[in-house]
């Protein structure tokens, strides 16, 4: 046993390996601390006349001097010495001195840096990797049709109830139980590298190799890892490549050079500089711009563990100009293209590594391997899921709540074919979303989030997403009814799971249901996938299977009307068996505050066929596993 998972290890330590050598080795780019003594520093910085390290054991006086290689790069390697390398293994502070061809003095924070002190354009603290010890060797990724993802943000996730400020990732290990009793199996963290200031939701990278100070930094998130694996829980970090920045951004004009008033050398200093965010976006086009994100993306999955990688705003990287929010008017950057491409491959060489973009254009050339002209994602974000699910759900009147748009929704549009069950993520809230409005307060008529009306829409929401072909995801405080939107200096109201201990029960079954847990429910993992819709009655039937049978075929049956359907008709898809294994409307899922009064059973087994005559409760949600034909 022991002996498999060293080999294992071994095997893998061998692939990575091969996977660097394969795009040129990693050169241990910015500051390392050498684990036998002394350190290595490497610099880009072509312009530069004079290239050296400040720090607290030369007094801060910038005489130890980086050689130029001829091709832009500068480097040193300090040898050993024992105060120094005292000072280093306790994490010394230092910053890059660099002198611009025309002499103009700077210090640079190191653009590689693994820890920062916090401070705008602070000092740099070294951090030696090998300090940490693993606990994860045995861990591997749950297969990816059985994933349900949790997405979160460390500062306002996981402080504990009635916590204000900025929680820290040591501060998330407790908060696992919750996800484990949840049932989720992976989460999504919003980006966790270091940006501006303590407070924000991260996407403004400023330093991508560190982890933000507020957070606990780099041993903080490693501490955290491993106690995700050890729960079974895989992390997916998000990673801002569209943009860096702008704030406390040492990449910024690094060497002195610049042009149009723009970023230097890391970006693009014409009009491609300008994204939505900021004038930074990275010159794609650069091989020292392409191997800085590349080696960023394999430092989370390699050195910090991680199982996978949401990347931001892809179609801000494979587009340049065009609107934020109408991409089709955007220009094709080919620089960009090139830059995913070797950014999926690289993380492919790793194994078991999943690349998810967030590009929500519906296109599925992002999904495709790049040897057939894809980008080699493994899966992405599908607006063409949530938007019409997130408005339908959000009409005020239900005869507006059209099943045509839902079923186009449930059946993934320009992202189905083979391998549809893995090509998209589905969700109806996320960070943008939940940083508007929640769903919760959108659909309540009457502005109180906790009517039975807000209850039983938010559950359909969350069904249709556990039921449709897709890897589901959910935004956190969603289990449990979160009706405040999302903001990154506010807490997480803890005290709402307390109040809808029901609507966290629901997302519990119904994520048992997606995950198989009980044989029932194969289907849920499998590529089938039919809808049939009633659009006068607002009832939309969804069969999804795997390879078809008992405890494989699952049929879900939504009523997206407020009234009582007592003799729907519903067309199973053939004659069998079937068991109810979930209904929306059950008493145990709803507070007092929720119940509807005349709510009667459904039937807990039907023999079912087309045409079958069924009673549904006013906005519920019904599912059906087949079960063995009954021995009589
Ligand atoms: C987006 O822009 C394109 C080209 O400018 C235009 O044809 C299209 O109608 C726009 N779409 C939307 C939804 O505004
Ligand atoms: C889809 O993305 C690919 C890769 O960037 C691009 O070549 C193609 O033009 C895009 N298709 C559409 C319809 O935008
Ligand atoms: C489900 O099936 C798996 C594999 O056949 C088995 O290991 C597991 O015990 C079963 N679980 C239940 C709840 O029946
Ligand atoms: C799915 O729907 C199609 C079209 O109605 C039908 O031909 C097919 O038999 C259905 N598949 C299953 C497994 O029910």
């Amino acid at each position: 046993m022991c002996a498999i998972a060293m080999l294992l290890k071994l095997c893998t330590r061998l692939l990575i390996f091969e996977a660097i050598a394969a795009f040129g080795a990693r050169h241990g780019e910015g500051f390392h601390a050498l684990a036998g003594g002394g350190a290595e520093v490497r610099i880009y910085a072509p312009h530069a006349q004079q290239v050296s390290v400040a720090a607290s054991w030369n007094s801060w006086m910038p005489t130890d001097h980086l050689q130029s290689q001829g091709d832009g790069w500068w480097m040193l390697r300090l040898s050993a010495h024992p105060t120094r390398d005292y000072l280093l293994r306790r994490g010394a502070a230092y910053k890059i001195h660099i002198v611009s061809e025309d002499g103009e003095a700077y210090w640079r924070p190191d653009p590689w840096s693994r820890k920062q002190d916090g401070e705008t354009l602070g000092n740099s603290i070294v951090y030696p990797d090998d300090s940490f010890e693993w606990s994860d060797a045995d861990w591997s990724m749950p297969d990816w049709q059985n994933l349900v993802i949790y997405e979160l943000h460390v500062g306002t996730f996981c402080g504990h109830e009635g916590w204000s400020g900025s929680a820290t990732l040591d501060m998330c290990i407790p908060k696992l139980d919750h996800l484990t009793e949840l049932g989720v199996n992976a989460v999504e963290l919003m980006p966790v590298a270091e940006f501006d200031g303590e407070v924000g939701w991260g996407y403004t990278t400023a330093y991508p190799f560190a982890v933000e100070h507020a957070y606990g930094g780099p041993d903080a998130f490693k501490r955290f890892v491993d106690a995700c694996h050890k729960a079974g829980i895989a992390v997916i970090m998000d990673v801002v490549y569209n943009h860096l920045g702008p704030m406390d951004l040492p990449l910024w004009r690094f060497d002195g050079w610049f042009e149009n008033d723009l970023g230097g050398i890391y970006f693009y200093n014409d009009e491609r500089a300008e994204t939505p965010w900021a004038h930074t976006r990275p010159n794609y086009g650069l091989q020292h711009v392409r191997s800085y994100i590349r080696d960023n993306a394999l430092f989370w999955l390699d050195t910090m563990h991680c199982d996978g990688l949401r990347v931001d705003g892809v179609s801000f990287i494979r587009l340049w100009g065009g609107s934020e929010t109408n991409r089709s008017s955007a220009t094709f950057n080919p620089d960009g293209e090139l830059m995913l491409k070797e950014l999926t491959e690289a993380a492919h060489g790793l194994q078991g590594k999943m690349m998810i973009a967030e590009d929500l254009q519906g296109n599925a050339t992002l999904t495709q391997q790049v040897s057939m002209g894809g980008l080699g994602f493994d899966s992405q974000w599908d607006g063409g899921f949530h938007w019409p699910v997130f408005h339908v759900l959000a009409k005020a009147k239900d005869k507006d709540r059209r099943m045509e748009r839902l079923k186009a929704a449930i059946l993934g549009g320009s992202l189905q074919g083979p391998g549809s069950l893995l090509r998209r993520v589905i969700y109806i809230e996320s960070h943008d979303e939940a940083g508007r409005q929640r769903l919760p307060a959108v659909v309540s008529p009457r502005g109180r989030e906790d009517s039975w009306v807000a209850a039983r829409l938010a559950a359909l929401g969350s069904a249709l997403v556990m039921v449709s072909p897709g890897i589901p995801m959910l935004f956190q405080g969603q289990d449990f009814l979160v009706e405040n939107p999302f903001s990154a200096g506010t807490p997480l109201d803890w005290a709402m799971k307390t109040t809808h201990t029901g609507t966290f029960s629901l997302h519990k079954d119904l994520i048992g249901l997606r995950r198989n847990l009980l044989n029932t429910s194969k289907g849920l993992q499998g590529e089938g996938v039919n809808v049939t819709i009633d659009e006068d009655n607002k009832v939309l039937m969804i069969h999804r299977w795997h390879v078809g049978g008992p405890g494989d075929d699952v049929v879900a049956v939504f009523n997206f009307q407020r009234r009582f359907l007592s003799h729907q008709e519903v067309d199973f898809p053939f004659q069998a068996e079937w068991s109810l294994a979930f209904n929306s409307a059950d008493a145990r899922y709803h507070n007092s505050a929720t119940v509807f009064h005349q709510e009667t059973e459904s039937s807990e087994s039907l023999r079912a066929s087309a045409g079958t005559n069924m009673f549904l409760h006013p906005y519920s949600c019904v599912i059906y596993t087949r079960r063995p034909p009954l021995l009589i």
